[in-house]
Parts: C-alpha cells; structure tokens; sequence
C-alpha cells in the first residue's frame, strides 16, 4: 500500500483580483514523482512556493505525513522535510560547495564549524545519492548543472522528504538532465517523494509516476502518467489539441545579412573558445547552432552581438563592421538579440511592461518621434504585443517583477520580433514557455523569416534545431565542424558532430 506523503485541500492564493490559484486539492504519494503541469500563469509556482512555506495562502490547508501543518516560513516548511531547488539559484558564489550545503546547520566543535566533520558530511551525502561534486570547489566555478546539484545537496542536508523542483531542467544541458533524472531515481528509491515542475512532455512520460494539471489557478486533470499520453496532457492544460510539427515551406536564402570572417576569441586562455571560424547568415533562412554546451557559443554570440569583443576577426551586419562597437551600434546596424538569460540581460524587472516592450529600440520610429519618446506609441505598441503574444500580465503599465516565468520570456520574444529587423539572434527562444506557446513562437520565427530576417538560432534542444533550421552549424571546440542542410539531419547524426565524430557521421 502506497502511502500518502502531502495534501493540499483548497489552497487559494489571490494578488488583487487576480486568482493564481483557485482551491487546489493535491495528493502525492511517498517516493514518488508527481509533475505539476500548466499553461504560463497557470498558477505552479505561486503553488510551489506556497507549500515550501515562501508565500501564506488565503485560504486551504497543508497536510504532511496525516498532519495539518502551518507554516509561519520557509524555515518551518524545512523542519517539516520541504525542500526547493529554485530556478534561479540560491547559492553563495563566493563560498565553496560544503560551506553552503551546511550553511545556518554547521557542525560545531568547541564552539568553531568542524570543518573537517562538515565536508565528510557532504561528502556521504553526495555518494548516498551519486550526486559528484567536489565539495572545497568554490560555487562561482561550477557549471550551471553542478550548481542544481550542490541545490539539491543542501536540501537534502535539512533532511528534505519532499523536494520540490520547479523547471530544473531548463537551464541544463541533455547529458545534466540524464544526470538529474538518475539522481531523482535514487531519492524516490529511498521514499523520497519529488515535485516536479516542467512544460517538457517527453520528461513527463520518462520520470514521473502521476501528473496534476493546473489551469487558470484550477485543477483540470489528475492522471496517471502510463495511462495517458502527451496529446491528452496537451489538452488538460490548454484545452485544445497543439500541433508540435513546424510548418514550413523550403527557405529562400537572399543576400548575406550576417557575416562572420576568420573570428578568435581567446578569453583569456591559451586555446582560443573561438578559433578562426567563419559563418554567414543570410536573408530568409534560419541558421541553427547545435553543440554540447561549452564548445564556444557563449563567446561567440557574445561577440556577435557587442556584449563583448573578439581578439580578431570581423563581424558584418547588413554590410556595416560592428567588430569592436557595442551593443547598441549592433542594434543600429539591424540586430535584435533574444538573449538565453532574460531575468538579468533580457528584462528590467521594475519597469513597466510598456518599457520592457520598447527597451532597445525606443529611439526610433514608430516609438519615437524625433528625439522624444512618443509615450501613447509605447503604450500602444505594448498593448498590441500583450494581446498578440497572450502575456498574462494586468496591463501594459504594470511592472514585469511578477511575470511568471514564461511570461517574462514571452515579453523578450515579442519586443525582439516586433520591429521587423534584418537579422534575429535567439538563444533558447523557447525556454520555459507552454507547449502552446511553443508552437506560436516557432510559427512567428518561421514569419519572420519568410519575410526576409536573417535568422541564427541557438537552442539546446535539439529538436527545436531540428523542426527550425534550415541550416544547421555544429560547433566543436572553437570552429565550425559541419555545416548541412536541416534535411540531411537527424538526432544521431547531429550527436556524433557534436561528439566530434566526424568520421561515423559521414
Ligand atoms: N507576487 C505577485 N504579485 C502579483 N501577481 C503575481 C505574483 N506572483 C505571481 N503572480 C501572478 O500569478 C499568476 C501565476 O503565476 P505563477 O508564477 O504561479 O505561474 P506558473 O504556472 O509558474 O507559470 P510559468 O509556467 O510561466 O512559470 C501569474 O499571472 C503571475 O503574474
Ligand atoms: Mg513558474
């Protein structure tokens, strides 16, 4: 008999008039892993923060183990085995592994941190559930997927039955979430129970037990995850069926918009990140990156869009050399640029959508008439965008800071689609929205080119690299190593570029 690990009955969250979550009932079983699904602002993680004790309800009550329990904090959700592993981290950069994970619950000798007692904690702890990381590395150092798990250690550290996980694959690579998934395998194997928050099917269908829709803040479906299908989940959060196959016709590639000429960059190193490579982008195409995180897109796009500086090399946009200008002379010459981190690069939280919606190209017709701003064109053009794109936000003046997650990017996406520039560079265009979401934005970015942008792509899922390029560049240690036709790829070919393996993929 499989027992009951927490229920929530009738938890109501509202902010103003707005209801993101409407008495929601949930049942999780002990070790097991149930997916919490949803449109953007469907209400998951204003739920999640709530049973990790970062928000009161309104009204509802929180039942652990046959408990009632009642937070007056996180630190009482704590004690009671909540554990949470924020998509934007929580970590001390500064501090090594250990002294995070044992953070405000270090052991003590004569009244100092026994340290070396502290770090062969962490250490048991992290070869319990094969969770490597070196625990004297200093967090600033680690990769985004070492980070998640030094997240996870701290957690389990507090003794967390219950860990809540709200999107946490969406910042990793495909091999880090073959590692994720692994160590979820291991928690539930020892009655931990995980919570797991994804707009990713295909991880619903391989790790979860049971599934929980939520809709406009309500429970729409409870099912089984091998009793269902994607197709039926798609429904429950959207109520209507999605199609995930891009439509396109054959691209018509014109004149060269982006040029990439003999670029290095050695950042700092020895080996150049970037090693005399050279692309072309041209009008009417969609120019897919594929390669396993770290092969140098970071510093390539960086350098591509005026973030930062190439040692040598030219860069090309629309005929004028932006080499060594900045960012805003690269809007000038025609780029927009969704970038891969849109709380930090891509938003300004306390502002106004209106002004998230305009920023970067608020000095040119139609936002602005001469040297002034027209304000009403602003509010005008934000109005439109949040209709077009169905932003879920109370109105064009209201402040992005409580944007959900998808949302926050659907404003990113809308600004940068929106003024019709010659060349688009997106990274990660669809992290973290809706599948219904998804299949707008893949048709918009099939729009654009179809109306004569330039488009590089750089995407993580290689799915998305797969239904939206029309060329596909595999980048390995620096340099292009392939360049072919979106037609003449698949999964297994791809991997072995990406791998290197020329030779197999042949
Ligand atoms: N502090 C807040 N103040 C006002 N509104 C808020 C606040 N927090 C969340 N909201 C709103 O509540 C709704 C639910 O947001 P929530 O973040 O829970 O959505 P979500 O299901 O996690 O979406 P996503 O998939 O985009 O992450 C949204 O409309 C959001 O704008
Ligand atoms: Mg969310």
């Amino acid at each position: 008999m499989q027992k009951i690990e927490l229920e929530v009955i009738g938890i109501v969250k509202r902010f103003g008039s707005l209801v993101a979550n409407d008495h929601v009932d949930l049942s999780v079983m002990r070790g097991e892993v149930h997916a919490v699904m949803g449109e953007n602002g469907a209400g998951k993680s204003t739920l999640m923060s709530i049973l990790y004790g970062e928000q009161a309800p309104d009204a509802g009550s929180i039942v652990l183990r046959g408990k009632e329990v009642q937070y007056r904090s996180t630190l009482d959700a704590i004690g009671h085995g909540m554990g949470m592993v924020h998509q934007a981290f929580k970590l001390f950069n500064s501090l090594s592994v250990w002294e995070n994970v044992v953070y405000g619950h270090e052991p003590a000798r004569f009244g100092f941190i026994d340290r070396k007692e502290a770090i062969a904690r962490v250490v048991a702890l992290a070869e319990r559930y094969r969770l490597q990381v070196d625990p004297i590395a200093k967090v600033s150092a680690l990769s985004v997927g070492v980070r998640q798990r030094v997240e996870i250690l701290k957690a389990l550290y507090r003794n967390a039955r219950i860990l809540i996980l709200d999107e946490p694959t969406a910042v990793l690579t495909p091999q880090e979430r073959d590692g994720l998934f692994d160590v979820i395998r291991n928690l539930t194997a020892d009655e931990r129970t995980i919570l797991f928050v994804t707009h990713k099917l295909h991880e619903v269908m391989a790790i979860t037990d049971r599934v929980t829709v939520l809709r406009n803040g309500k429970v729409t479906e409870r099912m089984v995850t091998s009793d269902t299908t994607p197709r039926e989940i798609i429904h429950a959060m959207t109520g209507r069926t999605v199609n995930l196959t891009v439509q396109k016709s054959a691209a018509k590639p014109g004149d060269v918009v982006l040029s990439v000429n003999d670029l290095v960059i050695r950042a700092g190193g020895m080996k150049p990140v970037v090693d005399h490579l050279s692309l072309d982008v041209r009008t009417g195409e969609i120019v897919g990156i594929a390669g396993v995180a770290g092969n140098g897109q970071n510093e390539l796009i960086e350098a591509l869009t005026g973030l930062s500086h190439p040692d040598s090399g030219t860069v090309t946009i629309a005929g004028a050399n932006v080499t060594f200008r900045d960012i805003e002379s690269h809007r000038q010459a025609g780029l927009a640029y969704v970038p891969e981190d849109r709380a930090v690069t891509g938003t300004a939280k306390a502002a106004s959508a209106a002004d998230n919606l305009a920023m970067g190209f608020q000095r040119k017709a139609p936002l602005a008439r001469g040297f002034l701003i027209d304000r009403g064109a602003v509010m005008n053009h934000a109005r439109s965008l949040i209709a077009r794109f169905t932003i879920k936000i109370g109105g064009e003046a209201v402040p992005v800071a409580t944007l959900s997650g998808g949302n926050l990017q659907k404003v990113v996406i809308a600004r940068e689609l929106s003024h019709q520039a010659p060349l688009l560079i997106a990274e990660q265009p669809t992290r973290g929205v809706d599948v219904g979401a998804i299949e707008f934005i893949h048709g918009e970015l099939v729009r654009e080119r179809d109306r004569g942008c330039a488009i590089l792509l750089v995407s993580a899922e290689l799915s998305e690299i797969l239904a939206l390029s029309d060329r596909i560049l595999v980048m390995y240690e620096g340099r292009v190593l392939a360049d072919i036709p979106a037609s003449e790829a698949d999964e297994e070919k791809l991997g072995l570029l990406m791998a290197g393996r020329m030779a197999e993929a042949a």
